[in-house]
């Protein structure tokens, strides 16, 4: 078996952060969400991976390179154009061959890895098998409709009149079926070749299409909330020991579980676990709250931060309550002296919220 990762698009909830960088690679707990992909198609025994890309290709190809990183050969596929994730998998039929494979959308964050669905596919090999969890909204989402015995009946894109709560999580499992289905669909209304479609091409031609219930810890992290959520949950459960490898002087007071990577500084600084920090990292006269994930080479000074992501290289200086917030890569967020003005430079689609 093959997997193809989905990883060609742009992230545009997550601007202004994806404008510079692709959204697979922003990272949880410092390390990117497509990691953790990869990961879990690693331990599902899965070597041969395609990767389709798009516009931040490049940026993705430094990050992974070979994959050998994480036991794997890794292939690149490139997809000019956004059309829709069967069109993906279109353009990636040399790759794929006639072999079954797991398709993994590269931005979705699986809790429970994705061995199990891939083991039970193995044995059974249908036609097609999806990860179906139940979720509040499901108009978000594809949508499956089961029958009696548990089989999908039918499957709908983003309905506005939901069958059931079962969304499609990011994780599918074909055989080379699944190409027939797709060259007999056409795009929908958003201009996509849907997967949703295919799938149910197969249905209505009598094929065995068959789904597992997740009731496993499961995010989209197309949006701030979704990855801020997906950090806070990668906290709480990876970061389990208390790890320091940087200094941390004697003024300093760490509770619950941190980790300190190699080379970074904290200095009369109190953190409140589950936080890592990383690699040159300095956090000086500072509070940083539960489920933070300041990355490497951030300067933290007479700040305090919780329940959010800093990317890389990035400051902040003398302000006083930041929470929930996603701060991008070498960015800069200092106080006004008093009687100052605020004064901004802000990229494109940036959210500022200021507490006066
Ligand atoms: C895609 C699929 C949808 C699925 C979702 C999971 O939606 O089309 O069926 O439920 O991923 O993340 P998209 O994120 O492309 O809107």
């Amino acid at each position: 078996m093959k997997a193809l990762v989905l990883a060609a698009g742009t992230g545009s909830r997550l601007r202004p952060v994806t404008h510079t960088g692709a959204k697979q690679l922003v990272p949880v707990a410092n390390k990117p969400v497509l990691f953790y992909a990869l990961e879990a198609i690693a331990a599902a025994r899965v070597t041969d991976v395609g990767i389709v890309v798009g516009p931040s290709a490049d940026d993705i190809r430094e990050a992974v390179d070979d994959g050998s990183h994480f036991g794997l050969d890794v292939t690149y596929i490139r997809q000019e154009e956004p059309l829709g994730l069967a069109h993906a998998v279109q353009v990636s039929q040399d790759f794929l061959g006639d072999d079954d494979f797991l398709m993994y959308l590269g931005d979705n964050f699986v809790g429970e890895g994705v061995a199990h669905v891939a083991a039970e596919f193995r044995r059974q090999r249908p036609a097609a098998q999806i990860l179906l969890t139940a979720v509040a909204d499901p108009t978000a989402f594809g949508v499956a409709e089961l029958d009696a015995e548990g089989r999908v009946v039918s499957l709908e894109e983003k309905p506005r009149v939901p069958k059931s709560d079962l969304a499609v999580m990011g994780v599918y499992l074909f055989t080379s079926a699944i190409h027939e289905a797709i060259r007999e669909i056409k795009p929908s209304a958003r201009g996509e070749l849907e997967i949703t479609h295919a799938i149910q091409w197969l249905i209505e031609d009598g094929r065995d299409v068959r789904s597992t219930i997740s009731t496993g810890y499961w995010r989209d992290t197309g949006n701030v909330a979704d990855m801020l959520d997906v950090n806070r949950h990668v906290l709480d459960s990876t970061v389990v020991d208390h790890r320091v490898a940087g200094d941390v002087d004697a003024d300093s007071r760490l509770t619950g579980r941190v980790h300190v990577a190699p080379g970074a500084r904290v200095v009369r600084s109190r953190i409140e676990g589950p936080v890592v920090i990383g690699p040159g990292a300095v956090v000086v006269g500072s509070r940083i709250g539960p489920h933070t994930s300041i990355a490497e080479d951030c300067e933290i000074t007479g700040s305090d931060i919780e329940s959010s992501i800093v990317l890389c290289g990035s400051t902040v200086r003398d302000v006083p309550a930041i929470a929930a917030s996603l701060i991008g890569r070498h960015t800069s967020v200092v106080s006004a002296r008093p009687g100052e003005t605020h004064q901004l430079v802000l990229g494109d689609h940036t959210r500022v919220t200021l507490a006066s």
